[in-house]
C-alpha cells in the first residue's frame, strides 16, 4: 500500500480527526529537542479510550507504527516521528473525569496538561505536588511515560508516586486497567509501573487516576551563593536535619547571565560567585523561620556560604524561584546539547567537579551551564551553540565528548538519564546505566506487550 493509500483507509475506517498538513506534521511530529526533522505520517486526535483501541487495531494490521504525542516538552526525543509513523496526539483527551473526595484522586484523561491538574487539586482544597516550568504545556500521559520529576522530588517524589491506576491500550490492542486506584495491591507482577517511565514502547496511556494529597503549609525559599560545591551538600545536611525541605536546587555562575538578561532583573545576591542554591522550606510559624534563620548566619559565619537572601513575603518567595526557574527558557534561544544524569546525592559535589572539569578541558569555547535538583542527586548540563557555529559540528563535538561524561556517570554508578527519559538522544548510551542482560529483559517484555514492534519503534533501544 502507498502512503497516500494508508491514508484513505485511515480515514474511512477511524472516526477522529486526522491531519496531513505541513505544519501539523511538523508541529505534532516533534518535541522540545531540535536534533531530528519529523516526518510523520499522519497526526490523528482520539477522544476517547475506544478510539485509542481502535487506532492500534488499525496500526497491527496495516502495520503502521505509532508514536504517542502529549505536550511535546520532551527533551530527549522520545515524542519524535522521524520514519513515517502515525503521531497520535492526545490532545483532545483532556478532561476530568471524576474526582473522589474519600480516596483523594482524580481519575483524568491523557491529554490533560499538569497545570489543570494542580489547579483542578487546589481547587479541592488539595495538592498535586509534580511540578517543573514546562507544567503548563506538558500533559499527565507523557508525565506518566517518562516517570517526570522535577523541582519537589525531594519531599514528594517523581510522578510515580502519585498514580494510582492507569488505563492503557497495549500495543497488541488490548484495554488494560491496571491498578484501579488501590493503594494496596499485592497481586504479583506490577504492571502499572512497568508502563509508567515505559516511554509509549509497551502502549498508549488513555487515562490515569492522580493521588492528591494535604497543600503545603507557608513556605520560604533562600537563595544562596557557594564559593565551592563541596558545601553544598553540608548545607543540605544542616537545613534537613531541622527543617522539612520542599526543594533543593542548584545553577551554576553561567546559568546566571541568561535568566538576568530575560527577567530584566538583577539576582539579588554576589552575582560573581561560581555557584548558586535555592532552598525551599516549610515554614509554617516564626519558629521555623528563626530555625532557618539561625542555620544560614552559622553557616554563613563558619564559611560555608558567602552570601544570601530569605524571602520575606510570596512575592519575593517567586522572585528567588524565577532565578532557577527561568533557565531553560533563557537559554531557549540557544541549540542546546543536554544531559541529564544522577548519582547519589551524597556523591554530587565530587561528580561535579569531574563533570567540570570534562567541560572545561573539551569546551573552553563554549558556554556551559549546570543546573538541576542536587538534592536528588540529578543535574542538568547544557552546552550552547554558539550562533555562528555549524549545526552538525557542533552536535557531533557535544555527542564525542559524551563518552567521557558517560564514563563518569558510569563510573558513579549513576544514570545517564535522571528524569527526561532516554527516547532516541540517549538511546546510544544505555549501557552505560543498565546492564546488556537489562536491556535483553527490557526487550523481552517490550515483545509481550508489542509484538509486532508498533509502539513508538527505536525509542529507549
Ligand atoms: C529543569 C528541566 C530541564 O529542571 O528538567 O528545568
Ligand atoms: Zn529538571
Amino acid at each position: 500500500m502507498t502512503t497516500s493509500d494508508v491514508i484513505s483507509k485511515l480515514k474511512s475506517e477511524i472516526n477522529c480527526n486526522i491531519s496531513t498538513e505541513k505544519s501539523d506534521l511538523e508541529t505534532y511530529g516533534t518535541d522540545w529537542t531540535r536534533e531530528f526533522n519529523p516526518d510523520p505520517l499522519a497526526v490523528i486526535f482520539p477522544k476517547t479510550i475506544e478510539d485509542v483501541k481502535n487506532i492500534v487495531s488499525f496500526a497491527n494490521k496495516n502495520k503502521v507504527s505509532l508514536t504517542p504525542s502529549g505536550g511535546r516538552t520532551g527533551l530527549s526525543a522520545g515524542a519524535v516521528a522521524k520514519n513515517g509513523e502515525l503521531v497520535v496526539s492526545f490532545e483532545k483527551m483532556n478532561k476530568v473525569l471524576s474526582f473522589n473526595k474519600a480516596d483523594r484522586t482524580l481519575e483524568v484523561q491523557a491529554g490533560i496538561t499538569t497545570k489543570e491538574i494542580q489547579d483542578y487539586a487546589k481547587e479541592k482544597g488539595l495538592f498535586y505536588p509534580v511540578d517543573f516550568s514546562s507544567a503548563g504545556s506538558s500533559q499527565i500521559g507523557g508525565n506518566i511515560a517518562t516517570n517526570a520529576g522535577g523541582i519537589r522530588v525531594i519531599r514528594y517524589g517523581l510522578t510515580r508516586q502519585w498514580i494510582k491506576g492507569l488505563k492503557v491500550v497495549t500495543g497488541k490492542g488490548d484495554i488494560l486497567e491496571l491498578n484501579k486506584g488501590l493503594t494496596k495491591n499485592a497481586t504479583g507482577y506490577d504492571l502499572m509501573n512497568l508502563f509508567i517511565g515505559s516511554e509509549g514502547t509497551l502502549g498508549l496511556i488513555a487515562e490515569a487516576t492522580i493521588q492528591l494529597t494535604t497543600q503545603p503549609k507557608d513556605s520560604s525559599v533562600i537563595l544562596i551563593g557557594l564559593k565551592n560545591i563541596e558545601n553544598s551538600i553540608k548545607v543540605l545536611e544542616l537545613f534537613r536535619e531541622k527543617l522539612t525541605l520542599n526543594a533543593f536546587e542548584f545553577f551554576s555562575h553561567s546559568a546566571v547571565k541568561h535568566v538576568v538578561k530575560k527577567l530584566e532583573r538583577n539576582i539579588p545576591v554576589c552575582d560573581t560567585l561560581p555557584y548558586y542554591l535555592l532552598v525551599d522550606i516549610e515554614t509554617p510559624s516564626d519558629n521555623e523561620i528563626e530555625i532557618a534563620s539561625e542555620i544560614y548566619t552559622n553557616a554563613f559565619e563558619t564559611g560555608l556560604i558567602e552570601d544570601g537572601v530569605i524571602s520575606q513575603n510570596p512575592s519575593q518567595y517567586r522572585e528567588l524561584w524565577s532565578f532557577r526557574e527561568n533557565i531553560t527558557e533563557a537559554i531557549s534561544v540557544f541549540l542546546t546539547y543536554k544531559n541529564d544524569i544522577s548519582v547519589r546525592t551524597s556523591q554530587i559535589p565530587d561528580f561535579i567537579n569531574d563533570i567540570s572539569a570534562i567541560l572545561n578541558n573539551e569546551y573552553p569555547d563554549f558556554d556551559t551551564i549546570l543546573f538541576g535538583h542536587i538534592g536528588d542527586g540529578n543535574i542538568h548540563v547544557s552546552i550552547l551553540k554558539p550562533h555562528d557555529f555549524d549545526k552538525e559540528k557542533f552536535l557531533n563535538l557535544c555527542r564525542g565528548v559524551n563518552t567521557k561524561i558517560f564514563e563518569t556517570v558510569a563510573k558513579y554508578d549513576g544514570s545517564i538519564s535522571a528524569e527526561h527519559g532516554v527516547g532516541l538522544i540517549k538511546k546510544p548510551y544505555l549501557t552505560y546505566t543498565r546492564s546488556e542482560a537489562e536491556i535483553e529483559l527490557m526487550k523481552g517484555i517490550k515483545k509481550v506487550f508489542d509484538p509486532n514492534g508498533i509502539m513508538n519503534p527505536g525509542k529507549i533501544f
